[in-house]
């Protein structure tokens, strides 16, 4: 079973980045299944290791067209892209250091990430992105 279902309400409202975020739900849902089935940690590994590399380009994006729209939230919007990446980092170094993934952990860091930052955050660069004429 999907650890996340996308629905409508997730948009923020630009075609892009909603397709990016439903890449990456696509991601996290496959890295879950995954875990939940048991797969070798190698397999988590480069499950995880990918969705960390597609992260870190959405991320990038987005700060493009902060900086393009001069988007008033910038710095803050930023500090919370690099707090989940070093979150991530160290999720990633806990598994290279070869304890298992710790499957409550990583499934709820990365539910909570999608419906914290996406529901929160990146919600509330709707309304400036329209008017900049990002749809
Ligand atoms: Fe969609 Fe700010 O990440």
């Amino acid at each position: 079973m999907a650890l996340i279902n996308w629905k409508d309400e997730f948009s923020v409202g630009v075609r892009a980045f909603d397709d990016q975020h439903k890449k990456l739900v696509a991601m996290i849902n496959e890295f879950h299944d995954a875990m939940s089935k048991g797969s070798a940690d190698a397999v988590l590994a480069d499950l995880f290791a990918k969705l960390g590399s597609y992260t870190r380009t959405h991320f990038a994006e987005e700060e493009r067209a902060f900086k393009k729209t001069g988007y008033p939230l910038t710095d803050e919007h930023v500090d919370e892209h690099r707090r989940l990446i070093v979150k991530v980092e160290e999720l990633s170094a806990k598994q290279k250091s070869g304890k298992s993934f710790l499957t409550v952990e990583t499934s709820q860091f990365l539910k909570s990430w999608l419906m914290n930052h996406i529901m929160g955050t990146d919600k509330k660069y709707t309304a400036h992105m329209n008017g900049h004429g990002v749809l």
